[in-house]
């Protein structure tokens, strides 16, 4: 029962491979940021909706940069799928599912990524049409090594790991057959972000798609 927004989330990870999670602090940066992002060749961007200008950065990174992917995560609420289309975002993603989240993914104007750690919860999603799924808090829920046991259990069901992956690991999890992608802030180093070294995020994300 994979509908066409579950499908197209798929293939939209597929070809990213590398998905930033940006938490916008400072309204002013989001836009430096992005494109930092995108001249290291990321073009899918996720607007976590944690802080209060998320939605006014994910208009103006889109505005930007129309050829980047720019979308949001820690989607939590139902009604925060209209706000993000209003928003322009061209994807969602969530750290775990509701039936109501569910339900509203599939009649969203975009694709929708919701998120599922335990057997129960992958189930749960998968019954409500949903085979692409966050796979978050990666490292404290056993890393590769939790995706793996998932693996022959749900052969129809990728994941898109997030949650604790670093520079130095990321490429272990990709390798994993039920990974479509991977997701996170290691491409933006803390100490970089905090100097506003917009050609060290360059780098960092160059040597994340490279
Ligand atoms: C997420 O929301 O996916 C996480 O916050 C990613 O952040 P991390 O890579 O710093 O754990």
């Amino acid at each position: 029962m994979e509908g066409s927004t579950t499908s197209d989330i798929r293939a939209l990870l597929k070809r990213a491979r590398v998905v930033p999670v940006l938490t916008v602090e400072d309204d002013d940066d989001a836009v430096a940021l992005a494109s930092a992002l995108f001249a290291g060749g990321l073009w899918m961007l996720e607007v976590t909706l944690r802080t209060k200008g998320a939605l006014g950065a994910v208009e103006r990174i889109a505005r930007a940069l129309p050829q980047a992917v720019v979308g949001v995560g820690t989607l939590t609420k139902v009604e925060e799928f209209a706000a993000a289309a209003n928003a322009g975002a061209r994807f969602a993603v969530s750290p775990g599912c509701t039936a109501a989240l569910a339900a509203a993914g599939r009649k969203a104007a975009f694709p929708y990524l919701p998120g599922a750690i335990t057997p129960s919860e992958v189930m749960a999603a998968r019954d409500a049409g949903y085979t692409t799924l966050k796979f978050f808090p990666c490292k404290a829920a056993g890393g590769t090594g939790a995706l793996a046991m998932l693996a022959p259990v749900f052969s129809d069901v990728v994941f898109c790991p997030t949650g604790g992956l670093t520079a130095d690991d990321f490429r272990d999890y990709l390798a994993a057959p039920n990974v479509v992608a991977a997701g996170g802030t290691w491409m933006m180093p803390k100490d970089a972000l905090a100097r506003k070294d917009w050609p060290a995020v360059t780098r960092a994300a160059k040597a994340a798609t490279a």
